[in-house]
């Protein structure tokens, strides 16, 4: 984790290529979202989507992860495990889909609503996609990494909410993770700086309670400790001569929440 790869032309455009297919993956999937469908179902498609466009989904066997997506329900704050759960109205999923196409690795999320949200889940959703947007505004050669969790820490405590300090934006490339972390929080000034060619995801995640989490006993499903809702939304960037490119940007906008 401690060498950053700058990608040149070639790499950029097979992230392009592998981000625009996890982007397209998220986007259909968004279509199946409802209240009844299982987190399994989300699985089983995102497994179908990716395979019959030539790739792999990346979390299946990554560290012994036992799914081909991470599906995370209301206080679950990342890498929820596909099962039998059932969708209901008022609930707020995050899907996290990860391709590896010819060896690359594109990682997109976006948290849904289900049904007509509660005011406060709202709230917290659209101050998570704030964040992202805020973080992702910070990027251009020369700024500071701490630069990005300032501005998303900033946001998401004057908005009343609270940054997961445990899990962070990461290198990606062949690598699923690779250096640099993104912490969602810090300050601004400090961090290594940016420098055109680098590709990482920011991916901020946000608590309506405290920031503190644990891990179920599946090893894998980490929850807010006092029960209440988590969002999360992640975008794979690469630094640019002029700014920021979005590689996993969707081409329509979504059905159920208007992702940028
Ligand atoms: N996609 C997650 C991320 O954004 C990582 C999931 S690891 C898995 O970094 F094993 F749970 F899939
Ligand atoms: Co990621
Ligand atoms: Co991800």
């Amino acid at each position: 984790m401690s060498n950053i790869v700058i990608k040149g032309t070639a790499q950029l455009d097979a992230m392009r290529q592998v981000c625009r297919l996890a982007a397209q993956t998220l986007e259909e999937t968004a279509k199946i979202l409802g209240p009844g469908i299982t987190t399994e179902d989300i699985n089983t498609f995102v497994h179908d989507y990716t395979i019959s466009h030539g790739a792999i989904p990346a979390p299946l066997n990554y560290r012994g992860f036992p799914k081909s997506v991470c599906t995370s329900v209301n206080e679950v704050i990342c890498h929820g495990i596909p099962g039998p759960r059932q969708l209901k109205p008022g609930d707020i999923i995050n899907v996290d889909v990860t391709s590896i196409l010819d060896g690359w690795h594109g990682d997109v999320s976006a948290t849904f609503y289900i049904g007509d949200p509660s005011p406060a889940a709202r709230h917290l959703v659209e101050v998570t996609r704030t964040c992202l947007q805020l973080g992702i505004s910070e990027v251009r050669p020369g700024a500071r990494i701490g630069d990005i969790g300032a501005a998303i820490q900033a946001y998401a405590e004057a908005n009343g909410c609270s940054v997961v300090r445990d899990f962070v934006g990461h290198g990606v490339g062949q690598a699923f993770h690779e250096a640099p972390q993104i912490p969602h929080f810090g300050k601004r000034g400090r961090g290594p700086r940016l420098k055109e060619g680098m590709v990482f995801t920011i991916e901020p995640m946000i608590n309506q309670g405290g920031w503190q989490l644990h891990t179920l006993s599946d090893g894998w499903t980490a929850v807010t400790s006092d029960g209440k809702l988590s969002a999360q939304f992640e975008h794979t960037v690469v630094v640019t001569n002029e700014g920021v490119e979005i590689l996993t940007a969707f081409s329509a906008p979504l059905v159920s929440s208007e992702v940028f």
